[in-house]
């Protein structure tokens, strides 16, 4: 089996330190940078916008992987586009015309995320699931770095994996929230194939150490 493809979230990051933080990611295991967009009306919190997101941007050398927790996020796609996203993750809570923000968002030449909350079921994916290129699966509540698990998560991954097994075999499903060096495992064996980390890598003493072990962690498994 393929390592999955590990995101460090850079919200959980040095804000006064991002540069060197940025570096770190680019030197790193890690494969996607995530860059959580928090607008607090859909979420309780406020992160940062297009001047961070640039600026990661510029000195990011891998892609960046977009994660809107904002209402109408429509409004916006150009704009993150051309703040530099490589992939654009919309909510599903938050866009009526669902379908439409997927086709713009693949117009941009973006990859095409759409995120679930904890208690969203993965069934209402079922007649967008063969145009997306990835579903984001929220195993916490959208808002904070550093919350923990929810179990339940599993679960939805498996239907997940047999819901677009016919239809969308290469899906990418991303797991977002709370994922450690203790459950990437299960998480990989469930079907998931992209993980964010936020406070498991720059909580670390050693954050580049710990995005290999989240990479790879069959090998931590054997020492
Ligand atoms: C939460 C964000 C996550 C967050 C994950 O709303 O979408 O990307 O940064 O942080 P950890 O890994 O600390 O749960
Ligand atoms: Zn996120």
């Amino acid at each position: 089996m393929s390592s999955p493809i590990i995101a460090p979230s850079v919200l959980s990051a040095d804000f006064a330190n991002l540069g060197r933080d940025v570096e770190m990611i680019n030197s790193s295991n890690a494969d996607w940078f995530h860059v959580d967009i928090m607008d607090g009306v859909f979420v309780p919190n406020i992160s940062f916008g297009f001047p961070v997101t640039k600026a990661i941007s510029k000195q990011a050398k891998k892609p960046l992987d977009v994660h809107l927790m904002i209402v109408q996020p429509e409004r916006y796609l150009k704009a993150f586009k051309e703040a530099g996203a490589a992939g654009i993750t919309v909510h599903f809570e938050t866009c009526p015309h669902l379908h439409r923000t997927v086709q713009v968002i693949k117009e941009l030449g973006c990859r095409a995320g759409v995120a679930i909350n904890p208690h969203t079921p993965v069934s209402v994916l079922e007649d967008i699931i063969a145009e997306v290129d990835m579903v984001l699966i929220m195993s916490v509540n959208p808002g904070f770095g550093g919350q923990h698990f929810i179990e339940n998560t599993y679960k939805k991954i498996k239907q997940l994996r047999a819901l677009s097994q016919s239809v969308n075999p290469d899906l990418f499903i991303e797991i977002d929230g709370g994922v450690d060096v203790k459950n990437v495992q299960q998480l990989i064996d469930a079907g998931a194939n992209v993980l964010v980390a936020g406070s498991a890598v720059f909580s670390s003493a050693n954050p580049k150490a710990t995005i290999s072990e989240l990479k790879h962690p069959e090998k931590l498994q054997t020492l």
